[in-house]
């Protein structure tokens, strides 16, 4: 008989824990995967700020592979209030899946996960920032209902 399981995308399988520092070698590698640079230092200064401190209103979350406990993705976000004129709201900062492990669900269980923490805190909306030309990142995020919010914004180069 066939294993039903097997015929599941990845993502209906895996585990979404809080972050724990054993997971920060796997997080790095990842993120310098992803994006072409390594930030070890980066990385522990926010796993100290955001796994360590202030809980209840920040969320570092990790999807592992049940079983082998293999890294497959990370997301990391906050609640921030009243900057730029804003109710608190949470805001999502950074977020990535394993390569070889795309379009299987789990960059949307992460979402829909960090999305529970930030709803059970009380606040009423959410929030990132993605690059305008990025088709990747702008699929995903339309597919999970966000829209274009009541802010832009400015920037200007320093450099003369
Ligand atoms: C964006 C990202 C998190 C999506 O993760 P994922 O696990 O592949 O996403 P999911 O499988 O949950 O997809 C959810 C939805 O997103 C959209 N989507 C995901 N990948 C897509 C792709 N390659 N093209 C178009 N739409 C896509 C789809 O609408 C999809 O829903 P569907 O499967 O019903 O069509 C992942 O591609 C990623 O990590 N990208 C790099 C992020 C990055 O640059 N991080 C560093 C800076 S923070």
């Amino acid at each position: 008989m066939a294993d039903s399981s097997r015929e599941k995308p990845l993502g209906a399988r895996i585990d979404i824990r809080r972050v724990r520092g054993t997971d920060m070698p796997g997080i790095v590698a990842l993120d310098q995967q992803v994006t072409g640079q390594a930030k070890p230092d980066y990385w522990q200064d926010i796993f100290q700020r955001y796994a360590t401190r202030r809980v209840d209103q920040r969320f570092f979350m990790v999807a592992e592979a049940p079983g082998s406990g293999a890294l497959l993705g990370f997301i990391v976000g906050e609640v921030r209030g009243w900057e730029f004129g804003s109710e608190p709201c949470g805001w999502i900062f950074a977020f990535s899946v394993d390569p070889a492990a795309r379009e299987q669900g789990i960059g949307e269980q992460l979402f829909q996960a960090i999305s529970a923490a930030f709803r059970k805190t009380g606040v009423k909306t959410m929030r990132t920032m993605v690059p305008r030309q990025n088709q990747l990142h702008m699929a995903f995020f339309r597919s999970e209902g966000m829209v274009a919010g009541p802010y832009i914004q400015l920037e200007k180069d320093l450099v003369d």
